[in-house]
Order: structure tokens, then C-alpha cells, then sequence
């Protein structure tokens, strides 16, 4: 896979993919990540990308030249299964969303500021408008972090035992159920006997059991 990620601030994105998993998955070669900084692809002397709004109003907008140039620069190197716009109007982001995204060859992602961007640039080149929750951040560049790192572990051979997606919480819409490790008793805080049986059916059916309940109790919409 490989990401082209546009923002005004690279060095506010870059350190999530400098370490971890999402290191290792580009050492491995397994995604590419290519930062774009728009001010590049401005053509006056201050390298400005936002101007005032039309029809007034506070706050300034991207503006469509520079962007369209970057965007339209990378459309001409190769074809983009998404272009995606990081904004807090966009489509809530999900373990469904992750998991379809994590599918695809190449990802262009257009990290929000200010305002937000020019209509027109969505109208034109935006594929998909995704937000990674019910609140505004300064720009869209942490919403770009967390969204790859969502969909970067789902990419086959990034997680060194593949089976650790699949338990994930949302993977099946459940939340996932309490883990444990060693000392079986900690201070008389004691693990449950059952991941002692050695019966494994036991086992996967106390955890479905417990991760019903958490879900249950925490997140009955996710049930409906
Ligand atoms: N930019 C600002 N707020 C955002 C959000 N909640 N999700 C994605 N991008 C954003």
C-alpha cells in the first residue's frame, strides 16, 4: 500500500510513523507513507494557502490553487483508490472503514486546516470525507495519524500473529474480553481459574461469555 498524506504541518504528522508498528511496517515495505507539504505547491512569494471566505464570516479557508496542483500532481503519477478528506463533517471512522481501507493499493489523504478547505476541492477531487469523532481538532493532520494507524495494522503480515486483528474489539462488532498475564495472583487479586482448564472450547466460551457481557454494558448500540 502506499499513503501520499497533504498537509500544511508535516512535522506535526510524522513522529506516529517513525515508531512501533507503523516503523516496522514501512521498513518492511509493506506501506509506503509520502508527505506532501502544500506550501510547495503555492505560487506567491508568501506561500500562502488560505485566504479570506467569501460572504464574510470568521476563520480562513484553503484555498482550491494549491491544493488542486498537489492533488492533481499525484493523480498524474498514478491512479488513487480514495482520495480522502480528514474532517469533523465526514462519515464517522470504524473498524469497518479500517478494514476496507486497509484493502486498497494507494490512499491520498487531504488533512484539513483552518476552516476547513474551498467547497470545490471536495466537489472535484474528494473521494471520501472521513471524521475520527464528535469533536474538532486544530487540523486534520492527527485525525490522518490516527486513521492510518487504524488501517496500517488491518494490512496483511504487519502484526506479527495474525490472529491478533481478528480478536480485536469491533472486530465482530464486541468489544474484546478481559486479558490476563503472569503471576496467576497478584496480591490476591486472582486470575479466573477457567484460563487455567486446559479446555480450550471452555476457554473461547468464556471469553465470547465476557466480552458479550462488556459489550452489554458499555456499548448496547453496538449490539442493536
Ligand atoms: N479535523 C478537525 N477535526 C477533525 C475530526 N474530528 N476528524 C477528522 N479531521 C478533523
Amino acid at each position: 500500500m502506499r499513503i501520499d498524506i497533504i498537509t500544511v504541518l508535516p512535522e506535526l504528522l510524522k513522529s506516529p510513523f517513525e515508531a512501533s508498528i507503523l516503523k516496522r511496517a514501512i521498513k518492511a515495505n509493506l506501506v509506503e507513507v509520502h508527505f506532501h507539504n502544500l506550501r510547495d505547491y503555492t505560487s506567491d512569494n508568501y506561500k500562502s494557502v488560505d485566504d479570506y471566505q467569501f460572504g464574510g464570516g470568521a476563520g480562513m479557508v484553503m484555498m482550491v490553487e494549491p491544493v488542486d496542483k498537489c492533488i492533481s500532481k499525484l493523480k498524474s503519477e498514478r491512479d488513487y483508490d480514495e482520495i480522502i478528506y480528514m474532517t469533523p463533517d465526514g462519515n464517522r471512522l470504524d473498524q469497518g472503514t479500517a478494514n476496507e481501507m486497509s484493502l486498497k493499493q494507494n490512499l491520498m489523504i487531504l488533512c484539513g486546516h483552518y476552516k476547513g478547505v474551498d467547497q470545490r476541492i471536495r466537489d472535484h477531487f474528494i473521494t471520501r470525507e472521513i471524521s475520527i469523532g464528535d469533536y474538532v481538532l486544530s487540523g486534520g493532520e492527527l485525525g490522518a495519524a490516527v486513521f492510518c494507524d487504524a488501517v496500517i495494522r488491518l494490512i496483511p503480515g504487519v502484526l506479527g500473529n495474525e490472529t491478533s486483528a481478528l480478536t480485536d474489539s469491533f472486530q465482530d462488532n464486541l468489544l474484546a474480553p478481559p486479558i490476563y498475564t503472569r503471576p496467576r495472583d497478584y496480591k490476591g487479586w486472582k486470575v479466573p481459574d477457567v484460563l487455567f482448564s486446559g479446555n480450550f472450547p471452555e476457554i473461547e466460551k468464556w471469553r465470547e461469555d465476557e466480552a458479550y457481557k462488556r459489550t452489554k454494558e458499555r456499548r448496547p448500540d453496538l449490539l442493536e
